[in-house]
Formats: structure tokens, sequence, C-alpha cells
């Protein structure tokens, strides 16, 4: 999947030969899960319809800063625009645009929203070979990148002018894929690898039965969406859940029992470099197992069960460098309990669940957690769907492994 799948892509497209090509553009954004509007100097529009755009963004094409055709003129406002788009890209990028975005003009709807654009500011050039040379564009390029904008750089080729040489405008699947490989390099975990552990555990009593939990796996798997999604590789050791997850960056190993997890686990664990723990794995399990299946032959029956080993304190013991996080769920005393676990378990962080609040905890869809990091620091959270508790955690973890 693409890392712009979801993602809010404006193209600004200006007054040069290569924006016939932006419909190719287009389509490749559409195919990539982008959504997409499209912003034109009224130069552009000389090169390529706003119907082509707009049929193939399906949104309206802006060019101007009042929708002229109605009677009562509305203003196309470039400041919501601006702020809507993750991505901007300026696609081809004439030298008199480039110049007027390094000046700061805004005489037109396109320059306006690239003053008020908050996200990444992407400019392909497209000009003559001549032009492209000329100090007066080098000077644009290099004053637009030192502002923070980013250049895909022109190829070399024929030129429409039936010149040879460098000003044509990368080619839109190589633009597409700039920008990609650009989110990519700069997510802030890329690079790093991240175990996690999901759901429940299933403790066999004979071949048919089990000791289980009501654990969804729900909040396990959101942190590993959450962590992938950030650039991170994952793998994401699940108990038996009905929770699915594709994605290139997500490797899941299933487990059934604490021994499988426990045994997953230490196999990965001094390969990665953060390990969130949040699988409700069992504390006893049978001693023994029947293997067959235990008949109904008196009116009572005892189960002897021993202790499963602590997969998350068997780390604390043997991490090294190793960012270690864990759960706990607690009825009482929680904030005292949940820290005397962080450092009983050698943690740097939990994610306290209170049973107390209301919509917290291990079946549902949202949850209420408190940080407590081994500096001390706690944090409060409000009640949240499990996919923003995840943003949260993660972000609370970038912010102490940078700190
Ligand atoms: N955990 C684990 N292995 C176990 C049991 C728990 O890795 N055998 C991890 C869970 O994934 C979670 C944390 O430990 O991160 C939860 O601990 P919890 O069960 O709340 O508390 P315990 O430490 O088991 O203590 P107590 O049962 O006394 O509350």
């Amino acid at each position: 999947m693409s890392i712009l799948n979801g993602k809010n892509v404006l193209l600004g497209v200006t007054g040069g030969i290569a924006a016939y090509k932006t419909a190719s553009l287009v389509r490749l954004f559409v195919k990539s899960g982008a959504n997409i509007k499209v912003v034109m100097t009224p130069a552009a529009k000389e090169f390529v319809t706003p119907l082509t755009l707009s049929t193939l963004s399906k949104n309206p094409v802006h060019s101007t800063f009042t929708n002229e055709e109605d009677d009562n003129a509305i203003w196309n406002n470039h400041v919501d625009l601006g702020l809507w788009a993750d991505v901007f890209i300026v696609a081809p990028a004439t030298a008199n645009t480039l110049s007027k975005m390094m000046n700061g003009a805004s005489d037109n709807l396109l320059l306006a929203t690239y003053l008020s654009a908050k996200c990444p500011v992407y400019f392909a050039p497209a000009m003559d070979l001549d032009m492209y040379k000329h100090p007066a564009s080098l000077e644009s390029f290099e004053k637009l990148q030192s502002f923070g904008n980013i250049m895909i750089p022109a190829g070399s080729g024929e030129l429409a002018s039936g010149l040879v040489g460098g000003g044509r405008m990368a080619e839109p699947e190589d633009i597409v894929s700039f920008i990609e490989q650009d989110i990519l390099g700069k997510l802030p975990l890329r690079g790093k690898k991240i175990l996690i552990t999901a759901g429940p555990t299933y403790e066999a009593i004979d071949p048919v039965r089990f000791i289980g939990n009501h654990s969804s796996g729900k909040m396990g798997f959101e942190i590993a969406k959450a962590s992938a999604n950030l650039g991170a590789e994952v793998v994401l050791i699940s108990g038996p859940t009905h929770q699915k997850v594709s994605h290139s960056l997500i490797n899941v190993v299933p487990v059934v029992s604490a021994a499988d997890m426990y045994n997953a686990v230490h196999e990965h664990f001094n390969t990665v470099d953060v390990a969130v723990l949040s699988a409700a794995v069992a504390d006893f399990t049978p001693k023994e197992v029947s293997n067959q299946k235990i008949k109904k032959k008196s009116d009572t029956l005892t189960l002897e069960l021993g202790r499963t080993k602590d997969i998350l304190a068997s780390l604390g013991d043997i991490k090294t460098s190793q960012y270690l996080v864990g759960f706990a769920l607690e009825t009482n005393n929680e904030l005292e309990n949940a820290k005397g676990k962080l450092k009983r378990k050698n943690l740097n962080l939990i994610v306290l669940n209170s049973l107390n609040d209301k919509g917290a905890g291990f079946k549902g869809d949202t949850n209420k957690v408190t940080f407590i990091d081994d500096a001390g620091n706690i944090t409060e959270n409000s009640l949240k769907s499990k996919a923003d508790v995840a943003i949260d955690l993660l972000n609370k973890i970038i912010e102490n492994i940078h700190a």
C-alpha cells in the first residue's frame, strides 16, 4: 500500500507545456489511494482543461479567488485548501511561478494557497534548458529549498522547443515515487524495529478445551498499525484473535499459549529497538494437558494450574538498549500499583488502564489510559478510540527515545 493512501494531496498546476502530463499525475495519485484536489494558475488552463483534471480527481478544480460562474460569487478559500493538504506539489512549476513563490507574491489562487499551506511543499520545475540554467532560476530553486520546500529536479531530454537538455519535468511516475520515498524517509520510526504482543492466550486443558480470556487484540493491532504508519518494521506476536492486518511492514507471528508467546518474543527481542507488550497473557496454565478429551465421569473436575512465565518481566531482566513498554490493568490503588510494576519489571514506560474508568479495558473499541515513564512523568489521557490511544502511545515513545 502506498504511503500516500488516505493522504490529502493538493496539486498546483502552472502554465507550461508539461501541464498536459498532469492528467497522468492525477491518475497516479488516485491510484495510490490519495484524495486529490487541483488548483491551477489561469495560464495552466491553456495547456490542460480544468474539466479533465476535475473528472480525474473527482473534485472541483479552482483557479480563481471566487467562483465566477455563479451569480452569487463564492470565495474559493485558499486558506482552507492550504490547510486541507497533507502534501502540496506544484507540477509543472514554471520559472514565473517559482519566482513569485520565492518572493511571496499572491496574485493568483495557487500562490495564495502556497503561502497558506503548512504541509510539505514539493515543486517539479519544467522549463526550457536556458531558463533552467539561468541564475535567476537557480536562485529561486535554492531560495525555495531554503524555505523548506522540496525540489524534484527536472530531467534531461528533448524539450518542447526542440532543444535537448535539462528542464524537462520529472515523469509523473517519478514524481509520485519521489514523494513516497521522501515521506517514508522522514517518518519518525523509520529504521526502527518494534515488537508488539497482542490478544489473549489459550491454555489447553485437553484437545478441545482451553482457558482463555476476553481480550480482543484490538489495542495491540492498533499499536502495530500506528507503528508501521510511522515507518517502523513491526513483529506482531498475537494470540488467537479475529483482528486482521495487512501491511508490508507488519510481520504477524500467530501463537496460541503463553509458552508459545514467550518463545516467539524471545526469538525476536534482541533484534528490536522497542517492545510493547499489550497481550493479555494467562498467568496460570494447566499443569497437565490431557491428550484425550476429558469425559464427564464425575460431578466435579479439579485442574491443577501452574504459573506461566512473565514475559514482560523476563524482558526487563535481559534488556540492553531496548525501550520496554508494558500494560497494567488495575482496579484499586492504580497509580501506585502501576509505578510498582514499572520498577519491578524494569520497564521504561507503563500504560495504565483503570477498570474504574467507563469505556476502558480490553474488550471495547475505546480506552482511557495513563502513561507513566521511568523518569516519573505521568500523562493522563481522555477516553479515546484505541487507534488514537495507539498514536498517543507511539508519540510518547518517540518523545522519550529521542529525549
Ligand atoms: N504479561 C506478560 N506475561 C505474563 C503476564 C503478563 O508479558 N505472563 C504482561 C502483559 O502483556 C502486560 C503486563 O504484563 O504488559 C500486565 O501485567 P498484569 O497482568 O496487569 O499484571 P501482573 O504483572 O501480572 O501482576 P498482577 O496480576 O498482580 O496485577
